[in-house]
């Protein structure tokens, strides 16, 4: 298979998130040979959308000559987008939400009611592709924090998407933490090896991964521990 990632993490590999990401790659490299590409969203020169909507209109071509080319042309040569990013202000990095913008292209101006809202019908076939978002923050909760980034990346990517989202992610920076980090790590692996056999994983190991790893008001404390 073919992945593309797209990792909106300003630390590039240093991210805590891409931790998730390579635990889950390992996964399903185990299930099979993988073809990885990753793009660091904040390395590429990506201009921001400026709304003229003529790509929508003439067959998909952008009025910016930048990076932005070659990455969807990446987009259509690949099985996977698999979207690594910490959530920032409840939402996705700044780099990657310029990269996400910059996907118009692939959509004509034409709309058509889909269940109960509209959709901008395609003008390049991606129904080969899927969709994986792999977030980690910096809180504790999920609730009341990773709302606004999933209801996104579902109203985005409504078909063949698996998302995952883990509170507490700077722990796995820690070495420290490895008692608890290293079995949620074994557990994206497999999430991985599932995906890569299935195109799903089952919605009990997702919740298994979204759980916070040491109790909140632990976690809470060390963090305002070191900060004093
Ligand atoms: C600008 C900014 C905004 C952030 N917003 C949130 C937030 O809304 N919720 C949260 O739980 N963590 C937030 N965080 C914390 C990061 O998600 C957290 O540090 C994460 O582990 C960083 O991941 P990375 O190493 O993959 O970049 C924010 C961090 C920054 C720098």
């Amino acid at each position: 298979m073919k992945i593309l990632v797209l990792n909106g993490s300003p630390k590039r590999d240093a991210s805590d998130t891409m931790h998730l990401t390579r635990a889950f790659l390992e996964g399903m490299k185990n299930a099979g040979e993988q073809e990885i590409t990753t793009v660091h969203a904040v390395d590429k020169h990506i201009e921001y959308c400026t709304g003229c909507f003529s790509c929508m209109r003439n067959g998909g071509t952008c009025v910016l000559d930048d990076d932005m080319r070659e990455i969807l042309e990446e987009i259509l040569n690949s099985d996977v987008l698999l979207f690594n990013f910490p959530l920032y202000c409840y939402g996705m990095p700044a780099p990657l939400k310029a990269l996400v913008d910059r996907i118009l292209p692939l959509s004509s101006m034409r709309m058509e009611k889909i269940g109960e809202r509209y959709e901008h019908v395609g003008q390049a076939d991606f129904s080969h592709l899927r969709y994986v978002m792999i977030c980690g923050c910096g809180f504790p909760n999920s609730k009341h924090n990773f709302e606004p980034a999933i209801a996104q990346f579902e109203l985005l990517f409504p078909e063949g998407r698996t998302i995952f989202t883990v509170p507490e992610s700077p722990l796995f920076g820690v070495p420290e933490a490895g008692e608890v980090t290293e079995p949620r790590l074994a557990l994206v692996r497999e999430a991985g090896r599932v995906f890569a056999e299935t195109g799903t994983v089952p919605d009990a190991l997702i919740e298994a991964i979204g759980t916070p790893m040491i109790p909140e008001e632990v976690y809470a404390g060390m963090v305002n521990g070191t900060m004093q």
